[in-house]
């Protein structure tokens, strides 16, 4: 694919669009000019008790002070919900479809605004107060979306936990947090698999020393039994059923903390992104309305789980802010048959379908018929987050699924940035096959070679943003001063993304993906700092390294490189990869591990990891310059060792 194929909205589409190329020019114009109306202004896209009068006084230097809208006050749930009730409280704000064809659920915002209500009551019927910490373990059943507003209804911050952390990531993110409560469920589904939530979590909870977490809701999903410990675990049914379906909200400071949401980094424990409430809901809104062009009628299909950013923004928070129709789905893409997710499209008549690469490459695979044999004719707009989308996978997108009629959103973004930085505004801004475009109105992208002199025009660099933008987050969840470390120490003043990225002639972006320890498999983010701690802590190793090589289905890989402290043994490799799976979870389950004697270091005792990467990938030819080893010879060794284990 050339860059220079270019893909202009179909007439059809900006026929229709809110936002054109005139209206896009103004709005960057006024964000850039007339910085404090133009947020104001944004700010209007939601409810509030107390309309704010200030913007923001942020700066990315000293101790990165970052405030939106300080003197608003208002509360999350009642911009998702409360504001829609006199205009469209019979309208279905949430499908919510289950792994089987006939398990569907409408809620309109009437209804969830009553079962939101009810479950805060619970909460605060447990001393649940403003500020304490909820952990909501929740597979993708409506009750975990209830739980995020009905924790922001009473002022609670949640922490959602992924299903597939395992006990020992969960007890991490347990202590971390402080959760006082824990929402699970007895089991979650997987296609035919069972996912034991409860049973993890009692285990987590074991472990968890020092956690503060007073009870457990157990939500029946499966109905399998469960053992309850007396005084601590609760059913949920019979508390929701018993509570009252009014509940005046909290209202709420802007910048009280709206939830705590964990992610990897380069080095040590993940780390909990704290977001909160007025920046965050205008950017939520904001950007959702902005990418995704939203209009009254749509049917928004965001796949995330909810336990990752994507989920809280374009699950929750944008849509339900705007007013939208969500979709919720429990299933697999390609679950019971091929061609699932297609017949919830139909099914369900989505208009805007948001999912991430490593899914469009697996459903790529199964080859077109499965996809043509759906209608597909009330999509009008695609959306991708999470990797780097490559041309094929994009033009497959376009074509296969949108049939050329709908515009497909590349979106770049983080846990750390709230919501989307880099998009295209679909009908302003025509799109480049593996290209985020450009950047939001508002949003201040810089790139910055290594030595943090800014590249201008077209170039290569680190992707940095130089202004704070609502929907950042503002510290890590005790920890300001890695928050400052971590993100405004490469250059004074800019926020660092992690992201490498390319400008070319017309502005746009090209991510060229992480540049520092972390990998993203499938799309979750794991810190190579993390897989090389749980495998320090075992006795059995002495020593070892995790890198990630390209990999078809996933976008990237992990391997693992181990020194076993007594020497080789068989089973050495398989129990490396299960320590890794108990320590963070299944999904971090390595791609190879290789049992090596030792590992290439530099004289100063660094690891070399593009040494190993290289190795992993087999590119023998190009292993660079190995004059800076201090004992050269390991790499005959290595190489050795890796072609005997495949
Ligand atoms: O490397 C970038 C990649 O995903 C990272 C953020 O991961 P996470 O915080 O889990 O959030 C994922 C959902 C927003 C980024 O640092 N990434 C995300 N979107 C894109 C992307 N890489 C390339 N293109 C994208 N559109």
């Amino acid at each position: 694919m050339s860059e220079s194929s270019i893909f202009p909205a179909p007439l059809s589409f900006a026929a229709r669009a809110t936002v054109d190329s005139s209206r896009l020019r103004q709005m960057k114009d006024d964000a850039l000019h007339h910085s404090e109306q133009f947020w104001l202004e944004q700010a209007g896209r939601i409810e509030w008790a107390s309309f704010p009068t200030i913007a923001s006084s942020s700066s990315f230097e000293g101790e990165v002070p970052i405030n939106w809208f300080a003197d608003g006050r208002l509360n999350a749930s009642v911009a998702c919900l409360d504001r829609h009730l006199a205009e469209r409280g019979e309208q279905v704000a949430l499908i919510w479809q289950g792994q089987d064809e006939g398990q569907v659920e409408r809620l309109t915002y009437r209804a969830l605004h009553e079962r939101v209500c009810r479950m805060a009551n619970v909460l605060r019927g447990l001393g649940v107060g403003r500020g304490d910490r909820v952990a909501i373990h929740l597979p993708m059943v409506v009750e975990g979306v209830v739980a995020m507003l009905a924790c922001a209804r009473m002022g609670a911050v949640h922490v959602v936990l992924f299903g597939g952390f395992s006990a020992e990531g969960l007890a991490d993110r347990l202590v971390n947090s402080g959760a006082v409560v824990v929402l699970t469920a007895d089991e979650g589904r997987r296609g035919g698999k069972r996912i034991p939530l409860k049973p993890t979590m009692d285990e987590a909870l074991d472990r968890a020393t020092g956690h503060a977490v007073r009870h457990v809701l157990v939500l029946a999903v499966t109905g399998i039994e469960t053992s309850m410990q007396a005084g601590r675990d609760l059913a949920l049914a019979p508390l929701l059923a018993a509570a009252s379906p009014e509940c005046a909200p909290a209202v709420m400071e802007a910048e009280a903390p709206l939830f705590v949401l964990y992610t990897s980094g380069s080095t040590g424990k993940p780390k909990g992104m704290v977001h909160t409430t007025g920046g965050y809901m205008v950017w939520a809104a904001y950007t959702h309305a902005l990418v995704f062009d939203h209009r009254p009628g749509d049917v928004f299909w965001c796949t995330a789980d909810i336990s990752w950013i994507t989920g809280h923004t374009y699950v929750v928070y944008g849509p339900l802010a705007n007013g939208g129709t969500v979709v919720l789905f429990e299933g697999l893409p390609s679950h019971p048959a091929p061609g699932q997710w297609w017949q919830v499209i139909d099914t369900h008549k989505v208009t805007t379908f948001y999912t991430a690469p490593t899914a469009i490459r697996a459903l790529m695979r199964e080859g077109d018929d499965v996809v043509a044999r759906h209608s597909l004719s009330s999509l009008r707009l695609l959306g991708s987050v999470g990797e780097p989308i490559s041309a094929d996978a994009w033009l497959w997108f376009h074509e296969a699924v949108g049939r050329g009629r709908c515009p497909v959103v590349d979106t770049w973004w983080q846990t750390e940035t709230g919501g989307i930085l880099i998009a295209p505004v679909p009908a302003a801004v025509p799109q480049k096959p593996g290209s985020a475009t450009l950047p939001l109105p508002g949003v201040d992208c810089v790139l910055l070679d290594e030595k943090g002199r800014v590249v201008a025009g077209e170039g290569e660099g680190c992707l940095c943003i130089a202004r704070s933008w609502p929907g950042q987050a503002r510290t890590i969840w005790g920890d300001h001063a890695r928050f400052r470390q971590t993100y405004f120490s490469f250059h004074e003043g800019y926020y660092f993304s992690g992201d490498g990225a390319r400008r070319d002639a017309d502005g746009y972006y090209w991510i060229t993906g992480r540049i520092d320890d972390v990998i993203n498999v499938s799309g979750h983010r794991i810190g190579t700092a993390e897989v090389e701690d749980v495998i320090a802590t075992d006795h059995r190793f002495a020593e070892c390294a995790a890198v990630g090589v390209p990999h078809d289905l996933k976008g990237q890989g992990l391997v693992v490189f181990v020194v076993p402290r007594g020497g080789p043994d068989g089973g050495l490799a398989q129990e490396a990869a299960q320590v890794i799976s108990r320590g963070i979870g299944r999904y971090a389950a390595p791609e190879r591990v290789y049992i090596v004697p030792d590992l290439p270091k530099t004289r100063s005792g660094k690891i070399v990891r593009r040494l190993l990467r290289k190795i992993a990938c087999n590119e023998l030819d190009a292993l660079g310059d190995l004059s800076t080893l201090a004992d050269a010879t390991i790499v005959e060794r290595l190489i050795m060792d890796v072609a005997r284990q495949g």
